[in-house]
């Protein structure tokens, strides 16, 4: 299977039940899951399981991922730090299709703690279901790229 249709799944000790049900449904979706875990629920640092999935997919080895901590919010902000990440937060299915069409997201963040896991599933649908635009929304994904050579 090509690294087009390797997905990278990743999260803190906060969520370890909801990750491996995400990644048993997007295995079923078809994609080859890279599950990183953690796969106990000692307590861990998100930023480390953030950047860990983030390199995975700067790096060409997966298209996109899937991470997970309470909020989403930490090891959303640790996965952005890595040049050619776009990740967004998301807790309902409007933005995670957003955030693939207009921002050519790459990384979806979801809050454990925030979202159920009937939503958290719906939420992954629309990520994996929405394709990037393009046109208009790609000159200011550019800009956003453009960031990264200025710090
Ligand atoms: C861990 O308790 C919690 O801080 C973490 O999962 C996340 O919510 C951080 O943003």
């Amino acid at each position: 299977m090509t690294a087009k249709t390797r997905i990278v799944v990743s999260s803190d000790h906060a969520d370890i039940a909801l990750r491996q049900m995400i990644a048993s449904h997007i295995a079923e979706r078809g994609w080859e899951v890279v599950d990183i875990g953690p796969t106990t629920a000692e307590s861990t640092d998100y930023p480390k399981h953030g950047e860990a999935a983030a390199r995975r997919v700067a790096s060409g080895d997966c298209a996109l991922g899937v991470i997970l901590c309470g909020t989403g919010q930490g090891i959303m902000m640790a996965a952005n730090k890595v040049d050619g990440i776009r990740c967004g937060v998301c807790s309902d299915t409007f933005s995670a299709r957003m955030i693939r069409q207009h921002n050519d997201a790459n990384i979806l963040s979801i809050g454990a703690r925030v979202v159920g896991a009937g939503l958290a599933i719906d939420i992954v649908d629309a990520f994996l279901d929405a394709e990037f635009e393009g046109g208009r929304h790609a000159t200011r994904v550019d800009m956003i790229k453009a960031l990264e050579t200025s710090r």
